[in-house]
């Protein structure tokens, strides 16, 4: 088996039109490599995404298929799926359908979805499939690396957010508590398959949520994806297909490429936290509720922005820009309304913190991020700060 290739497809028991037929779309299907030597795995960006997803579960030659999915992406999704797998002589030995959102995102619910795979007869030669967003990817591939010790998984995400994010880079894991993805462990699919004509019955907060990791993306990795999305702001609102399928292979590129030079954020794996310091302290001091991810890390990039223009790091242009894409993107940017005092606290919960230090991600410019270790206090005074200034000229 070539470890690095960018689609597998089984040819065995299959008529010689049929193999073309599923050549044709990988081919035609754009295609992204996560090279980690022998952990390499394809993210490919499929048309037909049931059928890209069967393809290749049949390829790894499971000895079952064990599908994770959620109540609401299965009812609107998952015939598709598990009819996909089906016309490949995969039958799942079970379905493990958890309750939707972020509440699902415990141990309990991970030992319920070990238990039902090992009573259905799991073995280490069992595929996981994760289907559905960033909470079924992390319980799904957490579960698959914690099962006999690691079994293969492979993610086929249904939000954008978990498109962008979520399901390519191997991280997974579960909250303990008020301690967000505290437990967790790094899991690297056999394969991401990607298919961005889900998007169209996700709720408009979480797609815009998913939005707001785009512009991260782009900010941190690729100008151009930054004027694609400022150009085409409406037809990616209104999600336009073409759109949102160059936005996510392009945010994609942007993960691969981070995650390929770091893969256990030992450095440059920092560079996808931009936003998410004075964010997650918004998220944790709303309980999880008030703001979604996406928006909490709309209004912790504009902070990081303006941090970045107190340091004479961000020139005002560039933090003027970002901040009106997102708020063109309906992502909150006021921090004035926020309870920023209070979050500040919060932020001593931060996982990358190194006792009183906090490595802050700040923006030169659009695609140049700057990685600074910094007091916490200062930083937080600093938050303090930009909090209640003037927001700068737009
Ligand atoms: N492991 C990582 O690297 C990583 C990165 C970013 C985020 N995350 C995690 O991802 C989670 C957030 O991801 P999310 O926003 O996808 O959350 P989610 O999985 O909770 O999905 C959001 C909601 O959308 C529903 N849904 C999913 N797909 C749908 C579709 N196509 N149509 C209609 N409804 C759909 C879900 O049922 C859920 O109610 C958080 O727990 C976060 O910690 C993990
Ligand atoms: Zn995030």
């Amino acid at each position: 088996m070539y470890a690095e290739s960018h689609a597998r497809i089984r040819t065995d028991d299959r008529s010689p039109e049929d193999i073309a037929d599923a050549a044709l779309a990988a081919w035609s299907d754009a295609s992204l490599l996560v090279p980690l030597g022998a952990r390499s795995y394809p993210v490919r960006i499929a048309v037909s995404a049931p059928r890209a997803l069967a393809d290749e579960v049949a390829a790894m030659d499971p000895s079952s298929v064990f599908v994770v999915t959620d109540a609401t992406v299965r009812e609107l999704w998952g015939a598709s799926v598990e009819g996909a797998l089906a016309e490949r002589g995969l039958r799942p030995s079970a379905a493990a359908v958890i309750a939707p959102g972020e509440q699902s995102k415990r141990l309990a619910v991970v030992e319920e979805v070990l238990s039902k795979m090992i009573a259905a007869g799991a073995d280490r030669d069992t595929v996981v499939v994760a289907h559905g967003g960033g909470v079924v990817s992390d319980i799904a591939g957490f579960a698959a690396a914690t099962l006999l010790r690691g079994v293969r998984w492979v993610a086929a995400p249904t939000t954008l957010l978990s498109m962008v994010d979520a399901a390519v880079g191997g991280k997974t894991g579960v909250d303990l508590g008020p301690a967000k993805n505290a437990v967790g462990a790094f899991h690297q699919p056999s394969a991401v398959i990607i298919g961005p004509s889900h998007v169209a019955t996700e709720s408009l907060r979480a797609f815009r949520s998913g939005l707001a990791e785009v512009v991260k993306s782009a900010c941190v990795g690729d100008a151009q994806l930054f004027e694609l999305v400022s150009r085409e702001a409406e037809r990616a609102l209104s999600r336009d297909l073409a759109v949102v399928t160059e936005i996510v292979e392009r945010s994609v590129a942007v993960k691969v490429s981070i995650v390929s030079r770091d893969e256990r954020e030992s450095g440059d794996r920092a560079l996808l936290n931009f936003g998410h310091t004075l964010g997650h302290a918004l998220e944790a001091h709303g309980n999880w509720e008030r703001l979604t991810h996406g928006e909490a890390v709309a209004l912790g990039m504009v902070a990081a922005l303006r941090v970045g223009c107190e340091l004479g790091v961000t020139d005002a242009d560039t933090a003027a820009r970002v901040t009106r894409l997102l708020a063109d993107l309906g992502l909150p940017v006021d921090l004035a309304r926020e309870p920023v005092d209070d979050a500040r606290k919060l932020l001593t919960l931060d996982k990358k913190r190194r006792g009183s230090s906090l490595r802050a991600i700040l923006l030169r410019r659009i695609g140049e991020p700057l990685l600074r270790d910094m007091d916490m206090g200062e930083l937080s005074s600093l938050f303090a700060r930009v909090a209640t200034a003037e927001p700068p000229p737009s």
